[in-house]
C-alpha cells in the first residue's frame, strides 16, 4: 500500500512539474497565431479606432496581434510590413498609406505564403492581395451628392447655386470612388447651370487634396475665396469628400465673413470624427458619413478566421474592385448618413461616442 502511495505521489509530482514546464513554454511563445495589422497614421481619429477595434477583436478570437502605425510614410509602412513577414505573421491586414507602393513588399509576403487583406483602401498593381474589406465607397459619394441635391431642392429650385468641389488624396483608390459617386449625382445640375462651379475647378486631379490634409484644404479654400468670392459672390455649397478636408474648409470660412446659421455654405463630410460632429452641432458642417469601424473590424476578423480555418471567405462583391492586376474579392459594408437630426441615436445611443465626447 505504502509503495503504491509513493508511486502515486511521484506520478502526481512529475505531472505537476510537466504542466509547470508546459505553462512556462506557453508564456514565452503563446503558441497563438500572429496577425499583422498595418495602419496608415494615428493623426486621424478613424485609424486609431480601426486599429484598436481590430486588435481587440482579433485578440478575443484567440490571435496574437502586431499592430503598427506608419505615420503616413510609405517607407515606414514598407519596413513595418517587412518585419511582420519576418516575424511569421499568418495573415496581414493593411490599410495602405499609398495604394500603389506596396508591390515589392507584398511580393515577399506572397513568397512566404502570407495572405493579405486590404483594409478600407484597395492595394493596387499586385496579385498578392487576397481580399478587400471596406465600406461601399461609391455609395459614400452618392449619399453626399444626394444630400446636396435635397438640401438645395435641386429637382425643383431654379438656382443657380454656387458650389466648389474638393476631392480626396490621389494616391488613395477610394478617393476616386467618393468623387465619382457624388459627381454622378451633381453633374446633371452642373451641366444644366443650376449648380455653378464658380472657380471652374471641377475635375478630380485639380480638386484633389494630397494625404487628405486639413491644412492643404484650408489653403485651397482660402485661395478660392480670395480669387472668386471676395466681391460679394455667395458660396452656397462645398462638396468635401471627408471630415479632415471639411475641417480645413470650415477653418477657411471661419477666417472669412461667413457666419454659421446665416450664410454658411452647406459642407459635406465623411467619418463622423469628433471635431466634425462638434462642427455639425455648431452649424459649421452639414452632414457626415458614419462608417462604423466596429462593423468593418468584425468583417475583417471573419475573413481572417476563414483564411486560417481554410474555409470559404465571406465576400459580397467580386466585380467592382479591380487593382489593375486582378479583381479583388471584396466585402462591402454599408455607409450610413449622419447629421444634426440623427447623431444622438446613431453615435451616442449606439455606444460609439459618449455625450461628453461631443461637448
Ligand atoms: C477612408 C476615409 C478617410 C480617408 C482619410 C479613406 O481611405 O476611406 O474614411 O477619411 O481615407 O484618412
Amino acid at each position: 500500500m505504502k509503495t503504491i502511495r509513493k508511486i502515486l505521489v511521484l506520478v502526481i509530482a512529475f505531472a505537476s512539474l510537466m504542466s509547470i514546464l508546459a505553462l512556462g513554454g506557453c508564456s514565452k511563445d503563446s503558441g497563438k497565431k500572429k496577425i499583422g495589422v498595418s495602419m496608415p497614421t494615428q493623426s486621424l481619429q478613424r485609424w486609431n479606432q480601426d486599429g484598436a477595434y481590430l486588435k481587440e477583436k482579433l485578440e478575443k478570437a484567440g490571435y496574437e496581434v502586431e499592430l503598427q502605425y506608419a505615420n503616413n510614410d510609405v517607407t515606414q509602412q514598407v519596413s513595418q510590413i517587412e518585419n511582420m513577414i519576418t516575424s511569421k505573421c499568418e495573415v496581414l491586414i493593411i490599410a495602405a498609406v499609398d495604394g500603389d507602393s506596396l508591390v515589392n513588399v507584398l511580393a515577399d509576403a506572397k513568397e512566404e505564403g502570407i495572405p493579405v487583406i486590404a483594409y478600407d483602401r484597395l492595394i493596387m498593381k499586385t496579385d498578392a492581395v487576397s481580399y478587400y474589406a471596406t465600406f461601399d465607397n461609391y455609395m459614400v459619394g452618392t449619399i453626399q451628392g444626394e444630400f446636396i441635391e435635397s438640401a438645395l431642392d435641386l429637382k425643383n429650385a431654379a438656382g443657380p447655386f454656387n458650389i466648389e468641389v474638393f476631392a480626396g488624396s490621389p494616391d488613395d483608390n477610394n478617393a476616386r470612388f467618393f468623387y465619382q459617386g457624388a459627381y454622378d449625382v451633381l453633374s446633371p445640375y452642373i451641366d444644366a447651370g443650376k449648380l455653378v462651379v464658380v472657380s471652374g475647378q471641377k475635375d478630380f486631379e485639380t480638386c484633389a487634396i494630397p494625404a487628405w490634409e486639413a491644412e492643404t484644404a484650408q489653403n485651397r479654400m482660402d485661395d478660392l475665396l480670395t480669387a472668386h468670392y471676395a466681391t460679394g459672390t455667395q458660396l452656397d455649397v462645398v462638396l468635401s469628400p471627408n471630415d479632415s478636408i471639411a475641417i480645413g474648409i470650415a477653418n477657411a470660412l471661419d477666417n472669412s465673413d461667413y457666419t454659421p446659421g446665416e450664410d454658411w455654405p452647406i459642407i459635406t463630410g465623411q467619418d463622423c470624427d469628433i471635431p466634425n460632429m462638434k462642427n455639425i452641432i455648431a452649424g459649421k458642417q452639414s452632414m457626415s458619413i458614419f462608417k462604423d469601424t466596429r462593423t468593418l473590424a468584425d468583417q475583417t476578423v471573419a475573413m481572417v478566421n476563414a483564411i486560417v480555418d481554410k474555409k470559404e471567405v465571406p465576400v459580397n462583391d467580386t466585380e467592382t474592385y479591380d487593382n489593375v492586376i486582378k479583381v479583388v474579392p471584396t466585402f462591402l459594408c454599408e455607409p450610413v448618413f449622419g447629421d444634426i437630426n440623427n447623431y444622438q441615436e446613431l453615435l451616442i445611443d449606439s455606444g460609439y461616442y459618449t455625450e461628453d465626447q461631443l461637448k
